[in-house]
């Protein structure tokens, strides 16, 4: 066993590049930072964005708003979701996804995980009759047989939003991820794909969905000068019903993110390059098991899992301690306290929730970790030394 240490930041992101910088520089001697403030003639950054993701897309329509936990509500709001209805969602995600349900005072109902990190289909085909919507979570860039989640939402006439906060430019069977269901919605936070600190987007192709979450988003009577929405008589139909509930996205974070979003496919493969040089590295270590990816996923990963299953506790705890020790930052799903950005649908206690045994057993082994652009494939290939030693050296100890 080598003594190797690795001395990155598992949470430092590369910088803008220049022209996201020069961009916001522009924007912010306008002072126009608003996207509803333009001056004649002027096409807004917020507008140009949406045209452009929407086009990236393929979508009719796209949005901008100020997080990916606002998109999330929005599109729930846009669909009809009331106070009390139920809302699938996955038992492996994170907190602002149930958050999301919980703030329009509905409840998420939980649908367990499989060991490849996906929502479980036997489950949801189980427990699709109790709701009307399914918000499905792509947690961590894993997605599900989505051919076979669509054939089971339909037939339970389930609306299926995608939470793509991790998938996108990822595809399932060549389709873009946020393009099965009936809306996309994507985070540009910065750990994410896009980075403009806090920010979201969302497609559709449903012009009254897109009408109603354009208002949604803190319109006012100025939806015509969006550029991925659609024309006046969808907004003629909700603007009396729909309130105003603010969440817009500003024209400094446009800025950024559209020079970003010209970059994005380049970025992703950097990150899949890094995400491979992990899995290359780690895979045959005993005791630690590789998630398997299906051909017709195409990923775009911003972070690895693998899963020490059935692992005792105290044994991952050992292993996530020794890798720390060597400055790898794990973060660890069988933690019975949530920590930092890590926790589980048992910590939501806002939510009701029957123990899962399936779901907790995956939680119960399932090692996290982050792969910000920052690390050198170099700087991946230790990591997974430093693992594989880390892993080897308590596996070894338990036998
Ligand atoms: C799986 C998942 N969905 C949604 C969100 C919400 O995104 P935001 O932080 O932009 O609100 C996050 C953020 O971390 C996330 O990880």
């Amino acid at each position: 066993m080598s003594d190797e240490i690795f001395t990155g930041s598992f949470t430092q992101q590369e910088p803008l590049p220049a022209a996201a910088i020069e961009a916001a520089l522009r924007v912010m001697q306008t002072g126009r930072l608003h996207r509803y403030n333009t001056a004649p003639g002027e096409l807004a950054e917020t507008a140009l964005l949406e045209q452009e993701f929407a086009a990236w897309m393929g979508a009719k329509y796209a949005l901008a708003v100020a997080s990916g936990g606002y998109a999330l509500a929005t599109a729930l709001r846009a669909t009809g979701v009331r106070p009390g209805d139920s809302v699938l969602t996955n038992a492996f995600t994170l907190a602002p996804v149930p958050g999301a349900i919980a703030s329009l005072g509905a409840v998420p109902v939980f649908v367990g995980v499989t060991e490849d990190l996906v929502i479980d289909l036997d489950d949801l085909t189980a427990k699709a009759g109790s709701a009307k919507v399914l918000l499905l979570s792509h947690m961590r860039g894993h997605i599900a047989d989505m051919d076979r989640l669509m054939a089971i939402a339909h037939a339970a006439d389930l609306v299926v939003i995608e939470d793509c906060a991790h998938t996108m430019g990822a595809r399932w069977n060549g389709v873009l991820s946020g393009r099965h269901g009936l809306i996309g919605a994507y985070s540009t936070q910065t750990y994410k794909h896009l980075n403009s600190g806090e920010g979201g987007l969302l497609v559709t192709d449903d012009p009254e969905v897109a009408a109603k979450m354009t208002v949604l988003s803190g319109s006012y009577m100025l939806y015509d000068r969006h550029l991925a929405a659609p024309g006046p008589a969808a907004f003629e139909a909700v603007k009396y019903h729909t309130p105003n509930v603010s969440g817009r996205m500003d024209n400094l974070r446009a800025a950024v993110l559209r020079p970003q979003l010209a970059a994005l496919d380049r970025q992703c493969a950097r990150w899949n390059d890094r995400y491979r040089a992990l899995e290359a590295g780690l895979g045959g270590t005993p005791g630690l098991r590789v998630i398997e990816r299906p051909e017709k996923e195409a990923y775009v990963m911003s972070s690895f899992q693998f899963l020490l299953l059935d692992w005792p506790a105290d044994r991952v705890r050992e292993v996530v301690a020794r890798a720390a020790a060597r400055g790898v930052e794990l973060k660890w799903f069988g933690g019975a306290e949530p920590t930092g950005f890590t926790s589980r649908y048992d910590s939501w206690r806002y939510a009701p929730s029957e123990p899962m045994a399936r779901t907790d057993r995956v939680l119960a082994g399932l090692i996290d970790l982050r792969l910000p652009l920052t690390f050198s494939l170099e700087d991946c290939a230790l990591i997974a030394r430093i693992l594989r030693d880390e892993v080897g050296a308590v596996y070894q100890a338990a036998r």
